[in-house]
């Protein structure tokens, strides 16, 4: 059954980049012209997702703004002719149906998710993790919504990262399933191992799943995990051993909205890559770049 429903958690604290996310959700910095989140529903919706959740939090009301209708600035625009991004504004909350739902206190990421239960229902559905925008030809949900095509199971994006990341992310034990491919099966998995011994290899989660429902009994039952938070992680570890889980090792550049160096890695190649300013941006670059 094709994936239709994602959950895009964005209720997080943003710790790792205040003050900017004080006031400012981080899911909604900038990377150009558009906010992080803009382009996580955009891929989603390239996807072929049709129903999105957003979890927001207190203090996060700017999530669910920008992807309402604001008829004051649209019939501003449309007056004084500038039609085009009109349409740009009017898309933005056409794209699908998006709903909202608050986390009532930051409780970890497998909580949030847990909050998504009964929009869910029964069905397999997409996690888009709102602080990571991932940009691809053939969009990263779309690359793991087809694995889950062919094999029924819960899919996992991955990347292979340093030993230091290691340790702040998640560890999977992966084997491939065809020679030279970026399919794995996964067979176990463990949240920030602490050590390398702990560790099962390189290959770690970021930024995007594909879970059956039979996710939510488990987040109702283990307890919490590191950190004292829920951790989806540790829920995707009792699947992986249980039932079994997939691995897509992504083609897509990521970003890290949630970190200061993510920030500024997204500004800079998305900027050059912008149609509009691209050009002049690539030149400033050039420019400065002497000077380093
Ligand atoms: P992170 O762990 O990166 O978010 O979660 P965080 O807790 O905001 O990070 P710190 O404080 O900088 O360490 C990944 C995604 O899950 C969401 C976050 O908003 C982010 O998009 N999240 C995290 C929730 O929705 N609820 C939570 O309780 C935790």
């Amino acid at each position: 059954m094709k994936i239709k429903k994602a959950v895009i958690p964005a209720a997080g604290l943003g710790t790792r980049v205040l003050p900017a996310s004080k006031s400012m959700p981080k899911e909604m910095l900038p990377i150009v012209d558009k906010p992080a989140i803009q382009y996580i529903v955009e891929e989603a919706v390239a996807s072929g997702i049709s129903d999105i959740l957003i979890i927001t939090s207190r203090g996060k009301t700017t999530v669910e703004d920008h992807f309402d209708r604001s008829p004051e600035l649209e019939k501003r625009l449309l007056d004084s002719g500038k039609t085009d991004i009109y349409k740009q504004m009017l898309a933005i909350s056409e794209m699908a149906n998006i709903h909202f739902l608050r986390q009532q206190e930051a409780g970890g990421l497998g909580h949030a998710v847990l909050c998504a239960k009964s929009f869910v229902g029964g069905e397999a559905f997409a996690v888009l993790y709102g602080d990571d925008v991932i940009i691809g030809d053939n969009p990263v949900c779309k690359q793991l919504c087809d694995v889950y095509d062919e094999f029924g199971k819960g899919v996992v994006g991955m990347k292979e990262v340093s030993w230091e990341q290691i340790k702040k992310y998640s560890s999977l034990k992966t084997a491939p399933v065809r020679e030279g491919g970026n399919v794995y099966s996964v067979t176990d998995m463990v949240e920030k191992p602490p050590t390398r011994e702990k560790a099962f290899s390189r290959f770690s989660i970021l930024g995007r799943c594909v879970l059956p429902a039979s996710v939510f009994p488990v987040l109702e039952t283990i307890p919490k995990g590191v950190g004292g938070e829920l951790q989806l992680t540790d829920a995707m570890a009792v699947l992986s051993r249980s039932e079994g889980m997939y691995g897509v090792d992504f083609i897509g550049r990521r970003y890290d909205m949630g970190s200061k160096l993510g920030i500024l890695q997204a500004c800079v190649e998305l900027g050059l890559a912008h149609e509009e300013i691209g050009e002049d941006f690539r030149k400033y670059l050039q420019g400065i770049a002497s000077s380093l």
